[in-house]
């Protein structure tokens, strides 16, 4: 096996912010499924823990990390000690991501501050904390977990749109930028996937006067997919280096509406958006 080269997933070494719920945990669970060794870095450590617990039981290599991916010199410690213990890294997925769903008028400040801190600067730190160890190793690939809401307009979530946007931007950029170092960049964007952040997540919330009997039937419309199939397809896709992973399908559709004809995107999110205020207020 030759040790210069990033593996696919077979004995790899792969770091997963936002591991303990959600996509991050699928994702740590496939990829242990196949033969790599995960460190869950998560601020809800304890969740993060049995995560590792349950692959390490069923066979795999996994530990926890409690780690705030808003603090620079956390995820540079981070990256350091899993490279020095493991001698590689093969995967960072700067997964960790919050919403504050709501209009404008009804976000604050903090709140905008903290979706910036987590999405976007969460993913600019194991970025650049990655970046030299892989340069130094000839290989790595940086996984960034971006949304649709990054390629499209999405009203009533303009904090989180904003973010996933700069998180595809800055993908796209560097994964030109770094190839010829053998560093490989891709932005993974879920259509909808059935995780707890549809509820606001533990640290986020929906600042919006629906009723979550409802939220909840508004999700079910954009057919939410389970975790476990969504980490399956989107390691497939990252496995053949594809630069943006959409999962599920269905979403490429509206990608493709969205970039022949961005006026056809705005008109269709407004014509949602107009059905939301009027059946809830807003
Ligand atoms: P989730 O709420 O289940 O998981 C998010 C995880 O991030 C949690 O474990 C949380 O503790 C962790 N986290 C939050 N702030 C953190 C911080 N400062 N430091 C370290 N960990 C932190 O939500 P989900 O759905 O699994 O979200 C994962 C990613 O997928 C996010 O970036 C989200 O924006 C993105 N996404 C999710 C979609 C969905 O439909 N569920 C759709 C599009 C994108």
């Amino acid at each position: 096996m030759a040790a210069n080269q990033i593996r696919t997933y077979q004995n790899a070494v792969a770091i997963v912010t936002g591991g303990a719920s959600g996509i991050g945990r699928a994702l740590a669970f496939e990829l242990a499924a196949r033969g790599a060794e995960i460190v869950l870095a998560d601020l809800q450590i304890e969740m993060a823990s049995d995560v590792a617990a349950q692959i390490r039981t069923a066979g795999g290599k996994a530990n926890a990390v409690e780690v705030d991916v808003t603090d620079y010199a956390a995820m540079e410690r981070l990256v350091q000690d899993t490279a020095e213990s493991r001698g590689r890294l093969d995967y960072m997925f700067n997964n960790a991501g919050i919403v504050f769903g709501g209009a404008m008028n009804d976000l604050n400040i903090t709140q905008w501050n903290q979706v910036i801190d987590v999405n976007f600067r969460g993913v600019v730190n194991g970025t650049q904390a990655v970046c030299p160890l892989m340069k130094k190793q000839g290989f790595g690939h940086i996984v960034n977990t971006a949304s649709m809401a990054g390629l499209m307009p999405n009203p009533l979530n303009v904090p989180y749109a904003a973010t996933k946007h700069a998180v595809v931007g800055l993908s796209n950029s560097l994964r030109v930028e770094a190839a010829h170092l053998g560093i490989r960049v891709s932005a993974i964007c879920p259509g909808l996937i059935r995780t707890p952040i549809l509820e606001g997540g533990k640290y986020g919330g929906m600042n919006m006067n629906i009723p979550v009997e409802k939220l909840r039937d508004l999700w079910e419309e954009l057919k939410p997919i389970a975790p476990d199939v969504f980490a399956k397809k989107a390691l497939n896709a990252v496995a053949k280096n594809k630069a943006i992973i959409i999962v599920p399908s269905l979403w490429k559709a509206i990608w493709w509406i969205n970039r022949l004809s961005p006026a056809l995107g705005r008109a269709v999110a407004s014509s949602r958006y107009a059905k939301m205020r009027k059946e809830f207020n807003l």
